[in-house]
């Protein structure tokens, strides 16, 4: 395994756990890069200890089982994977701005495959799962093996590369988000679309959730990216309709329930206080980066384009509401209720919470920032685990669905403290906003026109 981030490590865990007649079904390695946060990373794992934060029990429960079972290691040496027969590559690929527009560096994932390219046995697969411009596996990835094999002396196709891409959901269906879930994958070669299917076959529940198998590794690449833009596009349309709702005196998501009643709208989505995370925020841009770069195409993506965009804005419609019914954020004190991007998550990336912080201390207010999962962030105020105390606050924001938030007794943890209450996510009951209304607080609540106070 190489690369033991959020979806690496889980899908580590998924592979040690997979059994063959009640026995392990693989010996797994896995590799970080020689740095400080991967020797952290790995010396983690070594010791029995998550080295990310996890809401779902079932991830230290597969590291303990795999300690027991001693079939699971980690290490900075590549080196250590040589004999491996079946190599999964979960490195970062991240988004930059260029001179055109968003680009993105291919030379890390290229030198990763290339490592790999030169350690791995002949007759060995590897198995992207990093998240790509919809064309890397072929253009580019399949010659850096290639020609590290006539390096090696090896003919051409010694080594199999397919692609197969991660729907890991951290949270707390963390874990069986990565082996109780649909696969999608493709091979370069039939042989390695069949020996994907059949790595795959012995790690994810298949006869519960069986795989789907595409024509081409660029089908596959482009079907993870259609996915996440086509999330992000929806999220970015619901903005609107939960503005037009606060603005007339409705609640969208009593609306929203009602449609998704009707089977071909079970899956609406509903406004919230943004999106971050690490694929939402730059997946959409892969199709226009690929378009560009890989295929020489000129083409537009207005709604993917557009989706990010608006996507990114929506912690600024919640701060400008505030902004608005305090008459101003300077020397203004606001308590915000959750760090990281996700309810049940510590990863802070692309946080709206984060883009909501630093804008509103650029507006002259003094922030606050409560998260129970998150102790540190890029931003200079560092969240705090403890719930503090509203006094003193002029406003408390709901940003994240944390179990903390749904749970908490409202007007008790007010207490005499009457800030404004800001629901900016959909985390509070109808109950809890109306008592808070009822005690004295200004509430809002996004996408509830009734509940406006
Ligand atoms: N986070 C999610 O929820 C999610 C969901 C589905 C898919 N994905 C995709 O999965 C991929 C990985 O995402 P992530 O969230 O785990 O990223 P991450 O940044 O948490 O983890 C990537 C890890 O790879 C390591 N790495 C980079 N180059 C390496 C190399 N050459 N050798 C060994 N290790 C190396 C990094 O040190 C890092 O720890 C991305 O393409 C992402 O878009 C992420």
């Amino acid at each position: 395994m190489q690369g033991l981030g959020y979806v690496g490590t889980a899908m580590a865990l998924a592979i040690a756990d997979a059994r063959d007649g009640g026995e392990p079904a693989f010996d797994v390695i896995g590799v970080e890069l020689p740095t400080e946060r991967g020797r952290e990373i790995a010396d983690s794992i070594n010791s029995g200890r998550l080295p990310i934060e996890s809401a779902d029990p079932k991830m230290q429960e597969a590291l303990d089982k795999s300690h027991e079972a001693g079939n699971l290691s980690a290490t900075t040496d590549l080196g250590a994977c040589g004999s491996a027969s079946v190599a999964v590559v979960s490195v970062n690929l991240d988004l930059q701005s260029g001179e055109l527009g968003p680009t993105v560096d291919l030379s890390g994932l290229r030198a990763a495959v290339r490592d790999l390219a030169s350690k791995l046995q002949p007759g060995a697969l590897i198995v992207v799962e990093t998240t790509v411009p919809p064309g890397t596996c072929k253009p580019v990835l399949v010659p850096e093996v290639e020609s590290v094999l006539a390096e090696r002396g090896l003919p051409a196709g010694s080594l199999m590369l397919a692609y197969s891409y991660e729907r890991v959901m951290p949270g707390p269906d963390y874990f069986d988000s990565v082996r109780s879930y649909w696969r999608v994958y493709a091979g370069e070669t039939p042989e390695a679309a069949d020996a994907c299917e059949a790595f795959l076959s012995r790690v994810v529940d298949v006869a519960s959730f069986p795989l789907s198998r595409v024509s081409s590794t660029t089908a596959a690449e482009l079907g993870k990216v259609l996915e996440n833009s086509y999330r992000a596009a929806t999220i970015a349309f619901m903005e609107e309709w939960g503005r037009f709702a606060e603005a007339i005196g409705v609640d969208v998501f009593e609306v929203i329930e009602a449609i998704r009643v009707r089977p071909t709208h079970s899956n609406m989505r509903q406004p919230g206080f943004g999106v971050g995370g690490y694929c939402l925020t730059k997946d959409p841009l892969f199709a226009p980066v690929a378009a560009r770069e890989l295929f020489g195409l000129s083409l537009d993506f207005p709604f993917s384009e557009e989706a990010v965009r608006i996507n990114a804005l929506m912690p600024l419609v919640t701060l400008d509401q505030i902004d608005q019914m305090l008459g101003g954020l300077d020397g203004r004190r606001l308590l915000v209720l959750g760090a990281s991007y996700r309810g049940g998550v510590a990863d802070t990336r692309q946080s709206p919470s984060a883009a909501f912080t630093s804008a509103a201390v650029a507006r002259g207010a003094e922030v606050v920032v409560h998260d129970p999962l998150v102790a540190e962030w890029e931003l200079p105020v560092a969240p705090v685990q403890e719930l503090p105390d509203p006094t003193g606050f002029d406003a408390v924001v709901f940003a994240v669905v944390h179990d903390e938030y749904l749970a908490i007794d409202l007007l008790g943890w007010l207490g005499e403290a009457r800030p404004l209450v800001i629901d900016a996510n959909h985390v509070l009951l109808d109950g809890q906003l109306r008592e808070a209304a009822g005690a004295g607080c200004r509430v809002w609540s996004i996408g509830r026109g009734d509940v406006a106070a």
